[in-house]
């Protein structure tokens, strides 16, 4: 364990790293989609119960190990638990997880790039509407125009987790997120003040208890433990940057809720939009590389410079949401390689860079020539997606939850929680949260866990 570790410097700082990790893809393309499908309010009260008693004790869980280590990922495990086989492997899963994930993420984030530049260009206002569909599979048979923006993006990301923990992640965090925020806020006015955007409002906020199935509860934490970025080392990293001073509920509370603010702004800046062209709603890729380019075009007849302008916003939001997810994945890796590898900062981006452009070629690749090529059923992309995210994430979240209610002394986890009883909220409700972390979040992953075999 090194003792000169950078640190993030104060709250802000914290909070803005965690939920640049927590805020991306997931809140845009899947949260929105997923409110209309599962009840509106119904869906939405759901999911914040299923983010403050399970997610966020997963949450708490991972902070608590790695501001207690104050290590890489593996090295919390490897050194909280230095004789055991179970928790070392737990510690190269936190690494190998997301190295998988960072791979396929930038494929995507190349998408929004590229589709950032396409806006800028006005390709989409220029399209006829009836067009539109087109653009995304020329574009993704093109095979370099993926390849060559996955390099671009990934190469941005990498560069910010180069500079560093202070001058480049949290420089870069406490840059995003406001802006995140207000450009989303931008986009919600917008959209919300279109003709025929109600029947988009009503799709979310319509509360519908008939849609609500002992599934949709499942559904809801898979979302928030998904968007809250757990069981795969970033939190227990980003925590080990954290100083001892900070109030690990304020922080956790606080990530929780800016992610869930994000992903209602968004789904109000989007879902409303849709039904004003008299589209229906869809969830993935789909929503946003060709639903809304049809949307910014569609729109784009009447009033082309607004909706140019909207377009650029959204892919510009789309693009550093991603960035921000994209570089607490690397920073796992890298964090890794540095302390357990002693690599130089610079060399160890160079190698997680290598890996994951490597790795995200085939990811991209499975798009077009390797689209034959299938893994248990799926697509090389979608294997990966669907391995880590009900699987191997899942393994790590439960393993993280376990470790710190039923390994790690209690008496540790209770000083981490309480700064050593400075915080007399933080001990009064210490409890319930201890309780929740050695009972009722481990069965309730353990429940996603065999659901997502079923
Ligand atoms: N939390 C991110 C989102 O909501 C996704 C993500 C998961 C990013 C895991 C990094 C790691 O899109």
């Amino acid at each position: 364990m090194s003792k000169e570790r950078e640190h993030f410097a104060g709250r802000f700082a914290v909070i803005a790293a965690f939920a640049g990790s927590a805020i991306g893809l997931g809140n845009i393309w899947r949260f929105p989609y997923m409110v209309g499908q599962y009840g509106g309010a119904a869906f939405i009260l759901i999911y914040i119960a299923a983010s403050l008693l399970l997610s966020l004790p997963i949450f708490l869980s991972e902070y608590i190990i790695g501001r207690y280590a104050r290590s890489n990922a593996f090295g919390a495990m490897s050194a909280l638990a230095p004789l055991s086989k179970v928790w070392k492997c737990l510690g190269y899963l936190f690494i190998i997880t997301p190295m998988i994930v960072v791979s396929y993420y930038s494929v995507i984030g190349g998408w929004s790039l590229d589709y950032l530049v396409k806006s800028c260009t006005f390709s989409f206002i220029r399209t006829d509407a009836s067009a539109i569909s087109g653009i995304f599979p020329s574009f993704l048979a093109t095979t370099w125009e993926p390849l060559l923006f996955h390099f671009i993006f990934l190469t941005i990301s990498t560069i910010v987790v180069f500079l560093g923990v202070k001058t480049g992640i949290e420089k870069f965090s406490k840059f995003s997120i406001p802006l995140l925020f207000v450009m989303i806020v931008i986009i919600t006015v917008y959209s919300i003040s279109l003709p025929g955007s109600s029947e988009g409002i009503a799709y979310l906020v319509k509360p519908d208890f008939s849609k609500v199935t002992p599934q949709t509860f499942s559904y809801a934490l898979g979302q928030s433990f998904y968007s809250l970025s757990l069981g795969m080392g970033i939190i227990i990293t980003y925590s080990s940057y954290v100083s001892k001073n900070e109030n690990i509920f304020v922080t956790g509370l606080g990530t929780a809720i800016s992610d869930l603010l994000f992903a209602l702004l968004a789904s109000f800046a989007i879902m409303p939009a849709v039904f004003s062209v008299g589209l229906q709603p869809n969830a993935g890729p789909g929503l946003i590389f060709q639903t809304l380019p049809f949307i910014f075009s569609k729109m784009g007849e009447a009033m082309p410079l607004i909706s140019s302008v909207v377009s650029i916003l959204f892919f510009l939001t789309v693009l550093v949401a991603a960035l921000t997810s994209c570089i607490s994945l690397l920073e796992v890796g890298v964090a890794y390689l540095i302390e357990e590898k002693g690599l130089s900062r610079r060399l160890s981006c160079l190698f997680v860079y290598l890996f994951a452009g490597g790795l995200g070629v085939v990811a991209s690749l499975s798009f077009g020539p390797l689209s034959g090529v299938h893994l248990m059923g799926k697509s090389i992309f979608d294997f990966m997606d669907a391995l880590c995210c009900n699987f191997l994430m899942v393994i790590g979240g439960l393993g993280a939850v376990l470790f710190v209610g039923w390994k790690l002394n209690k008496g540790i986890v209770r000083d981490e929680f309480t700064n050593s009883e400075t915080l007399g909220f933080n001990s009064r409700v210490f409890s319930f949260f201890y309780f929740l972390m050695k009972y009722v979040a481990p069965a309730a992953v353990l429940v996603i866990l065999i659901s997502n075999f079923i």
